[in-house]
């Protein structure tokens, strides 16, 4: 029995728990609020708008807070169990990659930063993006648990230890 048992299962809650705000809540705007808002007079859709968004910058910042935190400690906790596993390493590099450029388009999609101006005028654009990016790294996050752990056995032979 593990000291930090519950220390993991709290990490691993908060950072699906995460998952499932973030990146159900982005479905959703994108999907089925984003269409109906658009039947709304300009006024009232840029009045809501402005008022959504207000709300939803806290959720993108506490959540790329909590995804962080959370992920870096799954991933400090996972280390010693893919020593020497390169396709381990290699999705787990790529996903939080994935999982930054994701951070990014949040955050300058909530932001007020006239830089990003242009994204913002094609925020149905970006926030598709960030579905597709997120069904990526769920794929990778889902691969790498269900794969688990490889033992070497000899130096040009591994196997894979469910
Ligand atoms: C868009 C952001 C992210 C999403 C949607 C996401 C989603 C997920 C999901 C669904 C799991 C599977 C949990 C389980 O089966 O118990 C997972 C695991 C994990 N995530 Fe994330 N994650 C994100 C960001 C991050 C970041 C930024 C890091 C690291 C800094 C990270 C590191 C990890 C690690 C190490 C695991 C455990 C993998 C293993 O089983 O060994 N994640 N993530």
């Amino acid at each position: 029995m593990n000291d930090l048992l519950a220390i993991d299962v709290i990490s691993r809650f908060i950072h699906v728990a995460t998952a499932i705000v973030m990146v159900g809540g982005t479905v959703f705007m994108r999907f089925v609020l984003m269409p109906a808002a658009a039947e709304l007079s300009q006024a009232e859709h840029d009045q809501l708008r402005q008022r959504l968004l207000a709300r939803w910058k806290r959720v993108v910042h506490g959540g790329i807070g909590m995804f962080i935190v959370s992920g870096f400690y799954n991933f400090v906790q996972a280390l010693p169990k893919h020593k020497g596993d390169g396709l381990y390493h290699g999705l787990i590099g790529t996903k939080i990659l994935l999982a930054f450029a994701i951070f990014f388009i949040a955050s300058a999609l909530v932001g007020r930063s006239a830089t990003f101006e242009k994204m913002r005028q094609q925020r149905a654009k970006w926030m598709g993006l960030i579905v597709l990016l997120s069904a990526v790294i769920v794929g990778i996050s889902g691969f790498v648990k269900v794969r688990g752990t490889v033992v070497k056995v000899e130096a040009s032979k591994t196997v894979s230890n469910f």
